[in-house]
């Protein structure tokens, strides 16, 4: 496996070059500008440039055609700001890091699991690393259009949650959790933990297909809203103040009046959108509905919602055991908040597979 580095100063690609080291080959390292992506020779590019500034990303979308022939992209961004991430996945980013990076993490990130040193990287419709950065490069481009009062690109959706269902179907929700895990932070990785492990359910159901690429929408879309909370707020690590609790609780309403002014989304996906955070006992959000009218789409998509955040990789606290969430999820149900027969029937898609 080679390596390319591209970096808008000699900075930056002096910093990359230390901190792969020896551990891989590099075939080249230029300045953005004057570089030229070497398909063939090179199973990864590490992109590292400033993406507020118009001559890089001119520069880049130059490159992203011949960019895009490589299997894995990383962009190095300097700042953590919702754009940059946004605009790193638009140029052809398979995953997006924040600085400062570890060499650990970059080069976990360019040695992804089954593609080692002198391989080929895998190269497959159903390869779950290429179905999650198509994931998150389309949940990216929802955000940045509704940030943006664009429209959104609801076809590119669809294809995005069937790739992710032909992944898990073919290579099990346990690769779908770890893959995303290591490769995605924050909202991405939470929207794409949902999808997996709805469409996961809905097979494990043996919902016949329409039903599950149903399911693999409301889930790709459920937290869309999100994109109109201030980060600080959506990836403060730790507990939220009451105030903070106030703007996060916001964003099924966002996400159900930016979904209804679009053309083609269903009633059933903007029920699923505004009502995941409800429970039976009318004690969620926003409109304490109660279980009789709370339809069944939004039931299990509220069963994986928890289910993800629960399992989520955050770099500030460890892990929970798939065991653990599903226990919480079974108090929630003996408690009258979640549907018991339906958190039954989950608990072999959140232990067993
Ligand atoms: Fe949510
Ligand atoms: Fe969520």
């Amino acid at each position: 496996m080679c390596v390319q580095i591209i970096g808008d100063s000699k900075a930056k690609l002096a910093a990359i070059g230390n901190l792969i080291g020896e551990k891989l080959p590099v075939a080249a390292s230029e300045l953005l500008g004057k570089a030229r992506v070497r398909g063939r020779e090179t199973h990864a590019v590490v992109v590292a440039a400033d993406l507020r500034d118009v001559n890089n990303i001119s520069a880049l979308k130059d490159l992203s055609e011949n960019l895009s022939h490589v299997s894995k992209r990383v962009f190095l961004i300097d700042q953590k700001s919702r754009l940059a991430i946004v605009q790193a996945y638009a140029l052809g980013a398979t995953s997006v890091l924040t600085n400062p990076v570890t060499p650990q993490k970059l080069l976990r990130e360019l040695l992804t699991p089954g593609m080692n040193v002198g391989d080929q990287p895998a190269a497959s419709a159903t390869d779950p690393g290429q179905a999650a950065a198509a994931g998150a490069a389309c949940i990216a481009s929802m955000f940045s259009a509704i940030v943006n009062g664009q429209p959104i690109n609801l076809g590119e959706a669809r294809n995005v949650g069937r790739d992710i269902t032909n992944s898990i179907a073919e290579r099990g929700l346990a690769e779908w959790l770890a893959t995303v895990r290591e490769h995605h932070e924050g909202t991405f990785q939470h929207c794409l933990l949902v999808t997996g492990v709805a469409v996961d359910f809905g097979l494990s159901l043996g919902l016949k297909a329409p039903d599950v690429d149903r399911l693999s929408a409301a889930a790709m879309f459920h937290d869309i809203g999100k994109a109109k909370i201030p980060l600080a707020v959506l990836d403060k690590p730790g507990r939220l103040d009451a105030d903070e609790r106030v703007v996060i609780e916001m964003h099924p309403v966002i996400g159900y009046e930016v979904l209804e002014s679009q053309r083609g989304v269903s009633r059933e996906i903007l029920d699923a959108v505004r009502h995941h955070h409800e429970y039976l006992d009318g004690s969620g959000y926003p409109d304490k509905l109660g279980a009789a009218d709370i339809g069944d789409l939004v039931r299990m998509l509220t069963i994986s919602d928890i289910f993800a955040a629960l399992i989520e990789y955050r770099s500030y606290k460890p892990t929970m055991a798939r065991e653990t969430a599903y226990e919480i999820l079974s108090d929630m149900s003996s408690k009258g908040k979640l549907e018991v027969p339906l958190v039954k029937a989950f608990r072999e898609v959140a232990l067993t597979r």
